[in-house]
């Protein structure tokens, strides 16, 4: 056994699992929604022929009464209602350390403080100390709603040119790393909008951190996958290679392993967040980040800041949508994509969302507003705090209604009839979501972008340093790690922070949370957080069914319609043959994790794609 792994699992046989306990009592109710479900007759008809042809198709299913929801939305049986609160984080321990709070007598905001920081135990691969977030939070209380920005900024001596050169240095390296935001963000939540003292909602990841979890299948394929990686590069990446890919060496699922991060969290639950920016931790992500091309410095530690926006927000369906601003794209992109989905209603009729069927028709349509939403994130959206971004106009209604004439219903077009910019010639994230009864909710993404990020692991507590850098254009018409082609809005520079896809989002309905969403999976998180909300929303489903049900994406850029097998196989053929996508399968699109609060009670739902598990009381 590696000396390293000998330390952490002490000499004796890998310890038993511990046994997860979660409450599997289910109410088994059906739960047809049918919220502000638009009745009205189609008003006009701008394309007589589509037109024509999608009136055809909705009298031939025009349902006799009520517009409920998908007939095989009944709630799942193993789907559990709670009473009190529920939380969904992408790790069932997480998810558990939400509970544990709440039930302590701690605020959703505590519930998510705990849950942000046990996943930089859980799930070091995906989001953690040494990266950053968006929260979005509901109080339902003081009718308020708060955006909170912690992610990472470029450090104030960055370089364009650095970047130019090779488009590796933004991606592993010293280059690659933001300076993080994540404990300044979460204790900042805590201190402004929790109840419970720091060290008290630490205390899970502490003990995760110090007494051990097991891996499960996630985490072991996830190491396996980039011990192979990494293996050509040990030396350069030693800390990863041996406190978190054991030497290669991945022990078997159900291993229980330690953090080296309990250090670092001891150290915050006793000084704050200044133990992690202004002390020898600080120190030691300063000295290794710039012995491998980084100009960070310590005053960038030191001057790291949270940023309270205002909320972005919209009516769709008779809720409240409350997400994200820039520096993220997700929260534009989502409300884009919601009016021009509303505008098609209004104008064409061209989907009977309220009959709740999902068919080849709806996916072209999802397909199209995703391409129009995913062409203007391309040339518009960068950090707001240094670009102009036309907020207002692309999530106007005027804006979505001329998109939406723009869209043929019959056919796809060619990308360059999607936006007005053209490119020159040439998974580590997480989500959670926090609702209790009383409509509070808590949507929050956290990101060291891709897996265990930089691949620099700070050598004293093991923090995990994000390659954030890679989110911004790092030279003109260079695709990013997920495919995405950004303009010179989201161009590096010094203090900037980098365009974000994270789309945190919460429905609120009479002034109370009733559905929070959210995903990982880059660009596929605006797609997968669009459909899940629209799932939940619109066709009546739980929030279990609604993170389960396969997805599509399409970004504009690569020309692509991804589909999940299940669509592919029911549906790839007439999106190829009939509307005229590319068409490609995809094992998996992105992780959502959803909640719900009904008249029966609270639902959240982890996505089966990434192993988690809700919980709740
Ligand atoms: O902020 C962003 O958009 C990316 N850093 C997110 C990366 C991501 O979701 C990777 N996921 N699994």
């Amino acid at each position: 056994m590696a000396a390293w792994a000998e330390d952490h699992f002490g000499d004796a046989a890998p310890v038993k699992p511990v046994v997860l306990e979660f409450s599997m009592s289910s109410r088994r109710k059906p739960l047809f929604q049918k919220f502000a479900a638009r009745q009205q007759l189609p008003l006009l008809f701008r394309r007589s022929l589509s037109g024509l042809l999608a009136v055809g198709a909705l009298l031939l299913s025009l349902p006799t009464e009520s517009r409920s929801a998908d007939p095989s939305a009944a709630t799942p049986a193993d789907e559990t209602v709670w009473q009190h609160a529920a939380v969904a984080a992408d790790h069932p321990l997480a998810s558990q350390a939400g509970v544990e709070v709440l039930r302590r007598g701690g605020n959703v905001v505590d519930a998510a403080v705990a849950v942000g920081f046990a996943l930089s135990v859980l799930r070091p691969a995906s989001s953690g100390l040494g990266g950053g977030g968006f929260m979005v939070i509901w109080d339902a209380k003081q009718q308020r709603a708060i955006a909170l920005d912690y992610r990472e900024r470029a450090p104030l001596a960055v370089s364009r040119e650095a970047y130019a050169a090779a488009a590796d240095e933004s991606r592993k390296g010293g280059l690659a790393v933001g300076v993080p935001g994540h404990v300044r963000g979460l204790c900042h939540a805590l201190e402004k909008y929790g109840s419970l003292p720091l060290a008290e909602v630490l205390k899970p990841a502490l003990r995760y951190a110090t007494q051990g979890v097991p891996l499960d299948d996630h985490e072991v394929a996830l190491r396996k996958s980039q011990a192979k990686r990494a293996e050509p590069d040990a030396d350069r990446f030693v800390g990863l290679w041996q406190q978190y890919l054991f030497e290669g060496n991945v022990p078997p699922v159900g291993t229980r392993v330690t953090s080296p991060q309990g250090r670092a969290l001891q150290l915050i639950a006793e000084h704050g967040s200044d133990a992690f920016y202004r002390g020898e931790i600080a120190a030691a992500i300063v000295k290794l980040v710039c012995s491998r091309g980084s100009e960070m410095t310590l005053d960038d530690l030191a001057q790291m800041d949270v940023v309270e926006r205002p909320v972005l927000t919209s009516q769709y369906s008779g809720f409240d949508v409350l997400t994200m601003p820039p520096p993220s794209s997700g929260g534009v992109a989502l409300l884009e994509t919601l009016n021009i989905l509303d505008a098609l209603e209004d104008g064409k009729l061209c989907i009977d969302l309220n009959r709740g069927r999902r068919d080849e028709h709806y996916y072209h349509v999802l397909a199209e507003v995703m391409k129009h939403a995913f062409a203007d994130r391309a040339e518009f959206l960068g950090d707001a705090d240094f670009v102009d971004v036309p907020v207002k106009r692309l999530t106007s209604d005027s804006y979505a209604e001329k998109l939406a004439d723009r869209i043929q219903l019959d056919r796809t077009q060619p990308p360059e009839a999607y936006g007005r910019f053209l490119p020159k010639d040439d998974a580590g994230t997480t989500h959670f979501c926090v609702i209790d009864v009383a409509g509070n909710a808590v949507a929050c993404t956290e990101t060291i972008n891709t897996s265990f990020g930089s691949w620099l692991v700070e050598p004293t507590c093991g923090i995990v340093l994000n390659n954030e850098m890679d989110d911004f254009t790092t030279a003109a018409g260079r695709p990013n790690a997920f495919g995405l082609i950004q303009s010179e809005a989201n161009a590096i520079a010094p203090r900037k922070k980098p365009l974000s896809s994270m789309t945190p989002t919460i429905l609120v309905k009479d002034g109370k949370a009733v559905f929070a969403a959210g995903a990982s999976g880059g660009p596929r998180i605006i797609s997968a957080t669009l459909q899940v909300l629209l799932n939940m929303s619109r066709f009546g489903m739980t929030p279990q069914q609604a993170v389960r049900a396969p997805r599509i994406h399409h970004q504009w850029l690569p020309n692509t319609l991804l589909l999940e097998s299940e669509l592919m196989t029911e549906f790839g053929k007439p999106l190829q043959e009939k509307y005229g996508h590319a068409v490609s399968k995809s094992s998996g699109l992105a992780a959502t994790q959803a909640a719900s609060r009904m008249a029966d009670g609270l639902r959240a739902a982890s996505d089966p794609r990434k192993h988690g598990q809700a919980a709740g009381f």
